[in-house]
């Protein structure tokens, strides 16, 4: 099949690359002209494991072509994807200008018969308004859902394993091209009207927000009555109806989506009249999560930063991306440099202008009075803890992910504090 993707973001990269390795002919198009250069050039503009290699390989087939003019991108196209920017307009929702403006400008360049599928994550509703749009100008395009479930560090493999794709059409006619649109994976396809496929998202994004904060309230009282929160974690996953995944504890979520979605969430239910207190006290019990952490650290260094130095590991909002948004490792490292302490932060991927950073995991512990593990990158369990504690100026080691090997980091001389755990 002929398909464009507008936007070349993070989204539209991964799909673009996705569609073109089951086949289609992709056009993309992108108004950044620096990107397209670096893209042309087999270069990402963010780092994704296995994206690279994915999208060379699709250019060098013919599969991926790039345009900066959308009209040009969307010529033959049966199927448009659109994977536009929708960032928080500060009252809690989505900006959808960007989306808007482009379903304008693209409607002289759409045929009668083209599918325009909206692949940002958008409020509810937002189907109905382009709709809308297409109509006031006499386009009869069709407007279909089709959420994104991809994860940071994994999205090739989540497009590629995908286990659902969720289509939101008016017509069975428009399901029907998306469904054979990605034949070839093996994924539950699940179709639906736009409004339940635009609400798919937010409830997925939400519940995982929610249970992880969850667990992070469970985290935190068992260290306060005494409990080893991996052995109650663990017991409570045995059952199958809560499962053990997606429960470590850790600073709490982060990142370009939950924090996005929860708080859209919270207004669209305002907006449509209902109260969803219980997702307001998730978001801030979540910002809660990364004060207990900076408290926790205050005490080990008795109280007064003012002259602490403290170097930090990992940077990103998680594991496997550079990826700093809403990243809770620089909330923490904020609120430490607002009580006085140096921060000093190395990750293997992220890169941050706030902190000074050094050639690796060794050099940034030099002369540190505690380090900070806010990021689980597994690169952090193979460095060597001895030399680690040489190098260090004092011995407390506070793993605010639980990555590391308490007995490992004892047996270097360190002091291991960790979450969940009164004495660790
Ligand atoms: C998420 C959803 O998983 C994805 O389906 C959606 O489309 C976009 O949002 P992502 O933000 O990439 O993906 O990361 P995810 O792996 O879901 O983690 C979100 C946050 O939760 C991160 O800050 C992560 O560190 C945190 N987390 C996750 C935990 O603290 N503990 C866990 O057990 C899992």
């Amino acid at each position: 099949m002929n398909v464009t993707v507008i936007g070349a973001g993070y989204v539209g990269l991964v799909q673009s690359a996705g569609l073109a390795h089951l086949g289609h002919s992709v056009r993309v198009g992108e108004s950044d002209l620096g990107r397209l250069q670096q893209l042309s050039a087999g270069k990402m503009p963010i780092y994704e494991p296995g994206l690279e290699e994915l999208f060379a390989r699709a250019i060098e087939h013919g599969l991926i072509t790039l345009h900066s003019d959308n009209h040009e991108a969307v010529s033959g196209a049966d199927v448009i994807f659109l994977a536009l920017p929708t960032p928080p307009d500060g009252n809690g929702r989505a900006d959808l200008s960007i989306l808007e403006s482009a379903v304008r400008d693209l409607v002289p360049a759409l045929a009668p018969s083209s599918i325009v599928v909206v692949k940002s994550t958008v409020p509810v509703g937002t189907n109905a308004l382009l709709r809308s749009i297409l109509d006031g100008a006499g386009c009869s395009a069709s407007v279909v859902s089709n959420p994104e479930f991809l994860s940071e560090g994994s999205a090739v493999d989540d497009f590629l394993k995908a286990e659902r794709i969720v289509i939101g059409a008016e017509f069975p006619a428009d399901a029907e091209v998306l469904r054979r649109l990605y034949d070839g994976l093996e994924a539950q396809v699940v179709v639906t009207d736009p409004v339940s496929a635009e609400l798919t998202k937010y409830a997925a994004n939400a519940y995982l927000a929610t249970r992880l904060t969850f667990f992070n309230a469970i985290s935190n009282l068992a260290e306060e009555v005494g409990a080893d929160v991996t052995h109650v974690l663990h017991a409570v996953g045995l059952d199958r109806r809560i499962g053990g995944h997606f429960m470590r504890p850790g600073p709490g979520y982060g990142g370009s989506c939950f924090p996005k979605d929860t708080s859209a969430l919270v207004t669209i239910a305002s907006d449509n009249g209902y109260a969803f207190p219980m997702l307001e006290s998730v978001i801030s019990t979540n910002d809660m999560q990364r004060s207990r952490i900076v408290e926790r650290i205050v005490r080990e260094l008795d109280g007064d930063l003012s002259a602490a130095r403290i170097a930090m590991w990992g940077i990103s909002f998680k594991a496997g991306t550079d990826d700093v948004r809403a990243s809770p490792a620089l909330a923490i490292a904020d609120e430490l440099a607002a009580l006085g302490a140096t921060v000093v932060a190395w990750d293997p991927e992220a890169r941050t202008d706030e902190y000074p950073s050094a050639a690796g995991p060794l050099e940034i512990v030099e002369g540190a009075d505690l380090l900070l593990i806010a990021t689980e990158w597994p690169e952090f369990l193979r460095v060597d803890l001895a030399e680690v504690a040489k190098r260090m100026a004092g011995e407390t080691v506070f793993d605010a992910r639980n990555l590391l090997d308490p007995e490992l980091v004892s047996e270097a001389g360190l002091r291991y504090r960790c979450l969940g755990r009164r004495n660790a």
